[in-house]
């Protein structure tokens, strides 16, 4: 069997990739073209839009994901977004999905909640329809606007309501660095929790040990978004490690941000290593010029990884997902099931 047929043929879980990143350059385009929207590139097609995803910084990044993010305006555009990555999972064998969206970007430019859940809804149930692939929403806080906070609670609370179960936690993502006020935040996902919404905040990417010890104490995170950084203070490990705390990695992201230069230079094998959770995600695939399947390729080749290796990450992320049991337990019963 080949390395990818065998890869495919895993029962695997993405737990980190968002929504608004994950649309395909062709389908951006598409939409681009339906709604109006200018992106950058766009006169060479589907190259010229992959073209531009070259990053000189966080910042730079960010222009380019709001500015893709705003070709999603109708029911029918983020149903579409929501189906083709559902595709692109079941074509690499990827059986549930936990995909992050920032409802409060586009409530913010006016697209209203009733467009936005009806098209997470109509998408997820096609997803499942056409597919075979479950979805489940983290609904995330931009971290430099901690006002939206409340709102995206509630946002997450109303979509639960229309599509019982669809959502499996609260997000915190953008920039990361200290000068942001997390109170508000730290107050909104506290009535998320008690709600029954899972924590799973950015944490340890833009900034350091004490991005994830707030994330940790005053978010009560029980997954990180990369949290790559924790190795700045064995605590912190300790702490997450005693917690099982996961770390959801995402190499090729990583590097394109300019964390680590290569993939051989990431500290995945240390995190490892010091008995940490770790799953792998692809975060933002085409604008990282990577999917799920590529990040396992690139670290068996960087790190040497062997099939039971491959097989213990793939079983960290059903066993700390927020899957439906039943799921779960399939998906585990293929991983060990023999051949
Ligand atoms: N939103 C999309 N990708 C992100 C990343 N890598 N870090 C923080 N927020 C994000
Ligand atoms: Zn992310």
């Amino acid at each position: 069997m080949s390395r990818t047929a065998f890869l495919t043929a895993l029962p695997k879980v993405e737990l980190h990739v968002h929504l608004e990143g994950s649309i395909a350059p062709d389908v951006a385009l598409k939409l681009a073209r339906r709604n109006g929207v200018r992106l950058p590139g766009a006169d060479g097609g589907p190259q010229g839009l992959r073209a531009a995803y070259v990053f000189r910084s966080f910042r730079d990044f960010l222009r380019l994901y709001i500015g893709v993010s705003r070709c999603l305006v109708t029911v029918q555009d983020i149903r579409d977004v929501v189906v083709d990555l559902a595709r692109r999972h079941a074509a690499a064998g990827v059986r549930y999905a936990e995909v992050t969206f920032t409802p409060l970007t586009h409530r913010a430019r006016g697209i209203t909640a009733d467009v936005l859940w009806a098209g997470l809804a109509t998408g997820r149930a096609e997803a499942l329809r056409q597919y075979g692939v479950v979805h489940r929403w983290v609904f995330d806080v931009v971290r430099s606007m901690p006002h939206q906070a409340e709102a995206t609670v509630d946002f997450a609370l109303g979509m639960d309501a229309r599509d019982e179960g669809s959502v499996a936690g609260l997000g915190v993502g953008g920039p990361e660095a200290d000068h942001y006020p997390m109170e508000a935040i730290a107050r909104a996902f506290e009535r998320g929790r008690a709600a029954g919404f899972a924590s799973l905040p950015h944490a340890g990417e833009g900034a350091g040990a004490a991005s994830i010890w707030t994330a940790v104490r005053s978010l009560g995170a029980s997954r990180l978004g990369h949290g790559v950084r924790c190795l700045e203070d064995p605590t912190l490990v300790d702490t997450l490690r005693e917690r099982a705390i996961t770390l959801e990695v995402c190499p090729s992201s990583n590097v394109v941000l300019g964390l680590f230069p290569t993939i051989a230079a990431h500290p995945l094998p240390d995190l490892l290593a010091a008995g940490l959770r770790v799953t792998l995600g692809s975060d933002d695939p085409p604008m990282f010029g990577t999917d799920l399947l590529t990040e396992y390729e690139r670290c068996i080749d960087a790190f040497g990884w062997s099939d039971d290796v491959v097989r213990s990450i793939v079983r960290t992320g059903i066993e700390d997902s927020f899957a439906p049991q039943p799921l779960k337990a399939e998906m585990l019963r293929d991983l060990d099931a023999p051949g």
